[in-house]
């Protein structure tokens, strides 16, 4: 289990943490991101686009609970789940994204993913918080995960 914890002083530095994610992570990586309304979880999400080498404006996919970005070094798939009803969960198929049978294998980063109403096995959990003007994010592996992490500090 990998656990580290770093201070992220603005939203250039979140998108930076994310694009060292974006650059290193390899396909079949489930994120989930956790942390209140304004964190910075699609901040995050933004960066590891990039760092994919993917040059589509990344949103929240709030109302499409799923946006799909297959341009990049692997395939990103961007998971919002803050509407997400339980009884809708089953219809949407969403292991299809990381058993790797109907889909690529990509990045899974999951915002507000406590609303999966079942518990995954091998992923990272991220959780951002408040800290000072800026924001404290925690990353926790799970299970196991493909390949070595290895995430340097923010530069
Ligand atoms: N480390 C940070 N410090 C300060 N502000 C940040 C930081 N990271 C992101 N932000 C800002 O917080 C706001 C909300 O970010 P967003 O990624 O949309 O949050 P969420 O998806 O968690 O609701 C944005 O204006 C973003 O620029
Ligand atoms: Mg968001």
């Amino acid at each position: 289990m990998t656990e580290m914890k770093i201070f992220l002083p603005d939203a250039e530095a979140t998108r930076k943490f994310g694009l060292t994610l974006g650059r290193s992570l390899p396909a079949g990586t489930i994120i989930l991101l956790a942390g209140d309304l304004g964190a910075g979880k699609t901040t995050l999400v933004q960066g590891i686009a990039e760092g994919l080498g993917i040059q589509d404006s990344i949103e929240s996919p709030t109302f499409t609970l799923i946006n799909e970005y297959l341009t990049g070094r692997i395939p990103l798939y961007h998971l919002d789940l803050y509407r997400l009803e339980p009884e809708e969960a089953e219809a949407l198929h969403l292991e299809s994204y990381w058993d790797g049978l109907e889909m690529d294998l990509g990045i899974v980063a999951i915002e507000w993913a406590e609303k999966l109403p079942y518990t995954l096995e091998n992923y990272l959990q991220i959780c951002l918080s408040y800290c000072d003007n800026g924001r404290q994010v925690e990353v926790r592996g799970n299970g196991e995960l493909k390949g070595k992490i290895t995430i340097a500090s923010p530069s």
